[in-house]
């Protein structure tokens, strides 16, 4: 039996390379292996973005742009907008009155969060409830499998208890899903910091050469080689970790002179910046293309909406009978 797959995001704006090897990169394996549904989280969207909707619906067409740049396929995977099939929020309600208070307070994230951002008036009840219309989203397609990363684990967590708690009051109706991770060393910001759109530290997918030269410019590099022939420590250094995901096999031996004092930091981001322009290239002209078509992005999410739909209902038929209603 193929693993079934559901993961999304939120559409928040353009993608960045951290995105790429962080998640996108393992979704465009999956495709072939498992029945995979990607989705455009826009009602979690609406969880934070209450207030000003006014960019979601373009974020998600800019979103849905760099998934068909990096190779995830209408043809293989079903892709569409959470808002636009209607059961995530049949589901939603039905595990919130199951879903105990302390449980959601708990939730690390949600903790995190409601310390950390401050510009937001967060003390909803849909943001409380954030966990819940995650586990319908992974529930309802009965995914057994769902490629988060770490920060999600205690949502994936939240579903599994829910599933259970689901069938022990209502009999076996829905699948505790298992997490998969992704095993890629993590790629920094330019400023060493993890990536992130809000740190201004990013590269996006489709980013325009001189912008990427730039940027390779002003990557932090190890503080105390200051001269070309210092010894440098590789470790803590931003542009050796790029090196490491993208120099395949000869990033130890960039190691070993770096270490030595055998190369400088000017020469090291001249060659890096050459290798990110190549990678970038294709994906920047192919980005260009996608993003002009919005004929062909919407048929893309009608395409996906009437599969998802489609797993979806079904999945509903089952929990409504299993409630007795
Ligand atoms: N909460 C996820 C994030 O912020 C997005 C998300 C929503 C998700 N629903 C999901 C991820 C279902 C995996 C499965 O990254």
């Amino acid at each position: 039996m193929k693993h079934v797959v559901l993961s999304a995001m939120r559409p928040t704006g353009r993608l960045h390379l951290g995105h790429y090897f962080g998640a996108l990169c393992n979704w465009v394996k999956m495709q072939d292996e498992c029945e995979c549904y990607f989705m455009s989280a826009d009602l979690h969207a609406l969880t934070t973005d209450y207030a000003d909707t006014s960019n979601i619906e373009n974020n998600t067409l800019d979103m849905l742009a760099d998934w068909l740049t990096v190779g995830i396929l209408p043809e293989k995977s079903t892709i569409f907008k959470q808002s636009e099939v209607l059961q995530h929020s049949e589901l939603f309600l039905i595990l919130s009155m199951l879903a105990p208070l302390g449980w959601l307070e708990r939730c690390p994230t949600y903790k995190e969060q409601i310390k950390e951002i401050k510009n937001k008036d967060l003390n909803n009840f849909g943001f409380l409830g954030y966990p819940v219309l995650m586990a319908a989203d992974i529930l309802l397609y009965k995914s057994d499998l769902v490629p988060v990363g770490e920060d999600q684990l205690s949502h994936l967590e939240f579903t599994r208890e829910i599933a259970r708690r689901f069938n022990n009051f209502y009999g076996q109706t829905l699948i505790e899903p298992k997490e998969k991770l992704t095993k890629t060393t993590k790629l920094p910001g330019i400023d060493g910091r993890k990536m992130s759109k809000s740190y201004g530290n990013s590269i996006l997918l489709g980013e325009e050469q001189d912008t990427i030269k730039e940027k390779v410019k002003n990557m932090f590099t190890d503080p105390q080689k200051i001269k070309k022939d210092d010894p440098g420590h590789p470790e803590g250094c931003v542009v050796f970790a790029f090196y490491k995901i993208f120099n395949g096999k000869d990033f130890e031996k960039r190691y070993e002179q770096c270490k030595q004092g055998g190369v400088g930091c000017v020469l090291c981001k001249f060659e890096l910046t050459e290798i990110l322009c190549e990678f970038m290239k294709p994906l920047t002209e192919k980005r260009k293309t996608i993003i002009c078509d919005k004929t062909y992005l919407k048929k893309v999410l009608e395409d996906g909406r009437c599969k998802a739909s489609q797993t979806a209902q079904k999945t509903m038929s089952e929990v409504w009978n299993a409630l007795k209603f």
